[in-house]
């Protein structure tokens, strides 16, 4: 979602002040072929002064190729001449051959059980069968972030919240969690959904979980439902996610403090750990009609969220597992890489403002096509933190209880504590304070990593540093990550701020585009991101509106002297963002879902901001998933 409302507890560790320009020129005298919009055109290189060279810039990665769509506010969406884009799924869609047909005017929780959810945000894919060189069957792995409650449910606008029963906060909670959907090409290219697939799976607020990892059973996760802190019904606020390399699907769990409502009884010992989470968010009604969602009777419910969560989605009959291990927080993303010494990593992001940077490296070893060896490799493992220097370098600091001031003396007594106050941990080790980490993600090609931090307008001038060097940002940076030797395992990295967002044609905003970058080729905030099979990035926005045009997709090249140039591919229609994108391994169609269409201001079921994708008067604007594909069936952006 754009933007989060609650007051964020700003972290009490006090940046060393500095001003812009000052870290500005601390990174362009590293590095700098980036244009400023002060001084577009200027170019230098320099060497790096640490010492730590990165991987050579070799161009490694062929430039993208394609006409460039224009900016603009639109009610439909666009791509570049020679591209078509199929209408995969979309919310009220069926996924069995028992779904009922959808009825935007009558949603109940078993109708949307049946049917694919809400404000599709992640897309994984896992490839099933190639055909004449041409992937041609697949799952597609689906998360169902949010429910905007006055958009998507017809007559509750005139009189929210009083409007909303039990039966319309149970088919908003039926909407959120995650589709699980095979899907496959025809001959002329369109991908579709192969309805009652045998793997086809929708995962709600309602589905049975698992607890595992060092904070399972713990007394903090025990509540009068589940005393044994190992049980949990649902998963919700799924943002982005992964696959991991065996093949399961990741559902990050992001804004959950919103679904609480309530008051802590007095006194309570979870007050201070709510309040750093932003617990009771308040963003939903379900409190009023179901207790567990209500921290005034079930106080230690908001622990059993925040967590990411592992699915088979080979089985549809198989109990998805919260994995502790990998803390808790607002889980952007869960993208994960193979080191090369077997380990695996993940790299995620808590998207709050003056949130952090985590990285997860398993303790045992993947085990190529043998998944049950693979089965539970995110139970142990250790979980870090990045500290940024403004040097250049990346501190990976462990989140070990018992380490540092990770002790009982600070109100740790466990591993499982540590994990459960992750935030808090982070906080005591010095972490880095970002401007909303959203997604991350690794290149295999380079052994570079990716973060694509949105925004952050309550940053002030004495909270700047190297790596968030710009306050009042409402436009986001993108910093790559350059682990050493493509370790990714490593403690110790470098950075380099890739660019800078926003309109480079300001000379006050502090954008640093390549100056190839066309007047489309711009962007601000960039949310979600892919990696092409060619090693290429692209990247899709969530807050561009603010600049003036509507979110989209654009790649962005990382490599030679096109470093720094971005090109716009995709527009999506007026109040939506674009998440997930995800290419085939092929490259023929790059996936992407259209989130919160219709979304603008003061929108609601009844006068939304557009119709898309359907036009029609009876029906409401649906989240749905885009295939962006070349009419000639060739590599998209070659
Ligand atoms: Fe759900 Fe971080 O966007
Ligand atoms: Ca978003
Ligand atoms: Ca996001
Ligand atoms: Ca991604």
């Amino acid at each position: 979602m754009i933007d989060q409302s609650e007051n964020h507890s700003v972290n009490p560790r006090t940046e060393t002040a500095a001003t812009f320009r000052d870290v500005l020129d601390q990174r362009l005298s590293r590095r700098g072929f980036l244009a400023t919009g002060a001084a577009a055109g200027a170019v230098t290189v320099s060497g790096c002064a640490d010492g730590l060279s990165p991987p050579e810039q070799g161009g490694s990665a062929p430039s993208v190729s394609f006409a460039e769509i224009e900016r603009a506010v639109s009610d439909t969406i666009a791509y570049p001449e020679g591209y078509t884009a199929d209408l995969v799924i979309g919310w009220g869609d069926a996924l069995f051959p028992d779904s009922p047909a959808f009825d935007p005017m009558n949603q109940t929780a078993a109708a949307q059980e049946r049917q694919f959810g809400y404000n599709n945000d992640y897309l994984g894919f896992i490839e099933l069968e190639r055909s004449g060189g041409r992937v041609t069957r697949g799952i597609l792995c689906v998360n169902h972030e949010y429910t905007s409650t006055q958009l998507m449910l017809p007559g509750v606008a005139a009189d929210y919240p009083n409007s909303m029963t039990a039966e319309l906060c149970a088919a908003e909670q039926a909407a959120h969690g995650g589709s699980i959907v095979e899907i496959e090409r025809s001959e002329d290219g369109h991908w579709a959904p192969v309805i009652g697939s045998p793997v086809n799976r929708r995962i709600t607020a309602r589905t049975p979980m698992e607890l595992t990892g060092p904070a399972a059973g713990h007394a903090r996760l025990q509540t009068n439902a589940d005393p044994t802190g190992r049980r949990v019904l649902g998963t919700m606020n799924n943002c982005a996610g992964g696959i991991t390399p065996w093949g399961t699907y990741l559902m990050a769990e992001e804004n959950f403090n919103g679904n609480f409502l309530g008051e802590l009884p007095e006194g309570h010992p979870e007050a201070s750990n709510h309040a750093r989470y932003g617990v009771p968010g308040g963003w939903y009604q379900w409190g009023r009609f179901e207790d567990r969602f209500n921290v005034g009777t079930e106080p230690r419910e908001p622990n059993r969220y925040g967590w990411v969560v592992e699915v088979d989605p080979m089985d549809p009959t198989s109990t998805p597992k919260k994995r502790t291990a990998l803390g808790r927080f607002k889980h952007e993303g869960a993208e994960s890489i193979v080191a090369p010494d077997g380990r695996v990593v993940l790299y995620m992001g808590d998207d709050q403002r003056f949130d952090y940077v985590y990285k997860f490296v398993t303790a045992g070893r993947y085990t190529p096509g043998d998944r049950a060896a693979n089965r539970d490799l995110l139970d142990d493992g250790t979980l870090y933190v990045a500290r940024f220097d403004a040097d250049g370098t990346v501190e990976w600091m462990p989140l070990t209880f018992g380490t540092g001031p990770l002790t009982e003396a600070n109100g740790f007594g466990s591993q499982g504590e540590v994990l459960i106050e992750a935030r808090r941990a982070a906080d005591l080790l010095g972490a880095t304070p970002m401007d909303r980490p959203e997604d991350v993600e690794p290149n295999p090609q380079t052994g570079r990593a990716y973060i694509m931090l949105t925004n952050n307008t309550r940053r002030t001038e004495d909270q700047v540093d190297a790596a968030n060097p710009r306050a009042n940002n409402g436009v986001g940076q993108i910093i790559e990550i350059i682990e050493p030797d493509g370790d990714f395992t490593a403690t110790r990295s470098r950075w380099e701020m890739l660019v800078l967002c926003g309109d480079p044609s300001d000379a006050t905003s502090g954008a640093t585009w390549n100056p190839a970058t066309s007047e489309q080729g711009w962007f601000g905030s960039p949310d979600n991101c892919a990696i092409d099979p060619e090693g290429r990035l692209w990247v899709s926005t969530d807050g561009n509106p603010r600049t003036g045009s509507n979110d989209g997709i654009w790649s962005m090249e990382t490599e030679g002297e096109g470093r720094g140039t971005g090109r716009a591919f995709f527009r999506a229609p007026a109040g939506a963002e674009v998440c997930g994108p995800r290419f085939t391994s092929d490259g023929s169609t790059l996936f992407a879902a259209v989130q919160h269409p219709g979304d603008t201001d003061g929108a609601t079921f009844e006068n939304p901001g557009t119709r898309w994708p359907d036009f029609n008067d009876t029906m409401p604007p649906r989240p749905s998933v885009v295939a962006l594909r070349r009419t000639d069936g060739g590599a998209v952006g070659s």
